[in-house]
Formats: structure tokens, C-alpha cells, sequence
């Protein structure tokens, strides 16, 4: 058997066949979104890993911070255990991590997980080079998907067959995507997939002035502008569309009564598009928007309670000096 085949745990994944309907139900409500999901093609990944390098996108550096100062400490607490990341990419900031886990020793196992499964592998690869001690396995799969996997497979066990206990973590303030609903039933099946005594890490951007934010999400260089309307040239391939990025702009603005980054596309004509797959038409007034993110900004106290109330009880918080991130360590 080649290495290669050894990197994931379901090799044989099949993405559910993306019919597009959440692109003709939000382009038809009023107002127009859509969901964020669209911004990842290869281009969008691509322009997503640039904009964590931009001197204005802050989230990336200070959560890689505190993991630099705190990284030891979180897997002393932890203990050795099967860390699963849930939407890992290249795995960049977890290095840090990692390098805690081999300096407590003992049996460690990493399951990094995301729904592209070439980056995947490859990311896999080069750990097993880097990290020969520690069993690691990728899973390919959506979030759902991922804790559904964890929840029919409670006990982990390392390469000599003892079993682990199981660490989730979760960086990078992705859950700043979700709306309250959608974050609500992410934190359940979180719940629903550790066991007693499991643990949840959670990385999450923290409120601050928009003088910060708002440069963050519409930076000097363009390179947010480019992942935002990249969403349309990916809607444009995968639906056969005929969206013209000259005619939209991209602005983010801070809404401070949600405390949430509001990411629009605007059109500057009135205009019609269709996207021929989905056998939609859609018409745009002149100055008329496109929701396509919202990242939401989190106040500490609250995110905490909200966890307690999912029976995911804080053990630790972890903030930089500035307390513009915060790393949050519960135990189910
Ligand atoms: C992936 N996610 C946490 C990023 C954020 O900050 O909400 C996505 C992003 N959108 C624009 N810039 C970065």
C-alpha cells in the first residue's frame, strides 16, 4: 500500500452533489445573500491564505500569539490525546500546537480535518515527515460531517491500541461565520460528539473598535476585494454564470448593534444576470448589495456561557495583551 493511501481515514469521500439551491434561495430574498461557503475554490483558498499575511488582517497573528506563548501549557492540560481540527487547511498554526504535544510525550495522535482533501494530503504528508512519532490521519469532510464521524467513533486509540482521550479544537474564529442559530447548533454537535471528559478548543476573534476592524476586512491592497468578488468568478464556473466583477465593488462595514463585520458586493448598474446551470435570472438595481460574510466579533463573558449552557464546562481562557483574541479550553 503507498503512503498516500495511509493519509485519511475515507479516502472514498464523495462531496454531496452541490445542486445550488442556497445560491437561488439567497439571490431571490431581498436582500440579497449569499452563503460564505462559495468563497472557498482553489483561487478563494489561495487569496484567503494572503489576506492572514496582510498587515490590516490581525486575527491570524495575535491567535498565533497567544498559541506561541500558551501552546504548552495547552497540552499539558489536555494531556497526550487525539487532537481533531476541524477545518484544518494547511495546518499552520496547529504546528505550534504540536510542537507542545511532543515536548508532554507520551502516545499522541492528530486528526486533521477539511473538506478539501488535496490540501489534505498533502498537509499529512508533510506532518508524518515532521512529526514521525505521532500517528496522523486526515478526515475529509464538512463540519457536519466530521462530528457525525466523531460521534460513532467515541474512543480513539493510539498506535499500540491504548485508548485517548479526545481534544476538538477549532481556530481561527471561524465560528465568527456562523449566525447565533447556526453557531448554536454547531456548539450541539460539538456536545453530541465528546464524550465525559472530552475537550473543545475554541479560537475566537473578540470585540474591539472599528477603527481596527474596519481596515481588517477592507485592506490597502485589494486582497479582500479580490476574495469577495472571487465568490462570483466561482459561481460564474460552477453555474455556468455571467457575472461581470467590473460591475460590483466590495466594503465591509462594522455593525456594531450585532457586533458583526458585514462583507457586500455592490452593483453599480441595474443589470440582469443568470447563472444558466440553476436556470436563474437574477436582476440587480443600480447601488443594490450582495451579502456574503458576516464575521462576528465575540464578547468573552458571553461566549463562555453560551458554552456552559451546552454542558461544555471553561477550564481555561487565554488572551493576548491587547485582548483582541481569546483561545478558550472547555471539557465536556
Ligand atoms: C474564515 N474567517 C474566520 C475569516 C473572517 O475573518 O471572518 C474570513 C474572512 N473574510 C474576510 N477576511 C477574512
Amino acid at each position: 500500500m503507498s503512503s498516500q493511501l495511509l493519509t485519511v481515514i475515507n479516502d472514498n469521500y464523495q462531496a454531496v452533489k452541490n445542486d445550488g439551491q442556497d445560491v437561488i434561495a439567497g439571490l431571490k430574498k431581498s436582500p440579497k445573500s449569499l452563503p460564505p461557503k462559495y468563497f472557498y475554490d482553489d483561487r478563494g483558498s489561495e487569496l484567503f491564505e494572503d489576506i492572514c499575511q496582510l498587515p490590516e488582517y490581525y486575527p491570524t497573528r495575535t491567535e498565533a500569539s497567544i498559541l506561541e506563548e500558551y501552546a504548552d501549557e495547552i497540552a499539558q492540560l489536555t494531556g497526550c490525546c487525539e487532537l481533531v481540527e476541524l477545518g484544518s487547511g494547511s495546518s499552520t498554526k496547529t504546528r505550534l500546537l504540536l510542537d507542545a504535544y511532543q515536548k508532554v510525550g507520551g502516545s499522541f495522535r492528530y486528526v486533521p480535518t477539511d473538506v478539501s482533501g488535496g490540501i489534505l494530503k498533502n498537509s499529512v504528508l508533510e506532518l508524518k515527515e515532521k512529526y514521525p512519532n505521532f500517528s496522523i490521519e486526515g478526515f475529509i469532510g464538512t463540519y457536519d460531517e466530521t462530528l457525525a464521524h466523531l460521534k460513532s467513533n467515541p474512543t480513539p486509540t493510539s498506535f499500540v491500541g491504548t485508548s485517548l482521550n479526545r481534544t476538538i479544537c477549532f481556530l481561527g474564529s471561524s465560528v465568527g461565520n456562523f449566525p447565533p442559530e447556526e453557531l448554536d447548533r454547531f456548539l450541539n454537535q460539538v456536545t453530541d460528539a465528546s464524550k465525559p471528559g472530552n475537550y473543545f478548543l475554541l479560537g475566537i476573534d473578540l470585540q474591539k473598535p472599528k477603527e481596527i476592524l474596519e481596515p481588517a476586512y477592507n485592506d490597502s491592497q485589494g486582497v479582500t476585494a479580490a476574495f469577495n468578488l472571487n465568490m462570483l468568478s466561482h459561481l460564474n464556473w460552477r453555474f455556468q454564470g455571467n457575472f461581470d466583477l467590473d460591475l460590483f465593488t466590495h466594503k465591509a462595514i462594522y455593525n456594531q448593534e450585532k457586533s458583526q463585520i458585514e462583507m457586500r458586493l455592490y452593483c453599480q448598474e441595474n443589470v440582469t444576470f443568470s447563472l444558466e446551470i440553476l436556470d436563474l435570472k437574477v436582476d440587480f438595481e443600480k447601488g443594490e448589495s450582495i451579502l456574503t460574510e458576516v464575521s462576528r466579533k465575540f464578547d468573552l463573558a458571553v461566549i463562555q456561557t453560551e458554552m456552559e449552557t451546552k454542558g461544555l464546562k471553561v477550564k481555561k481562557v487565554w488572551t493576548d495583551p491587547k485582548k483582541w483574541f481569546g483561545l478558550i479550553l472547555c471539557q465536556a
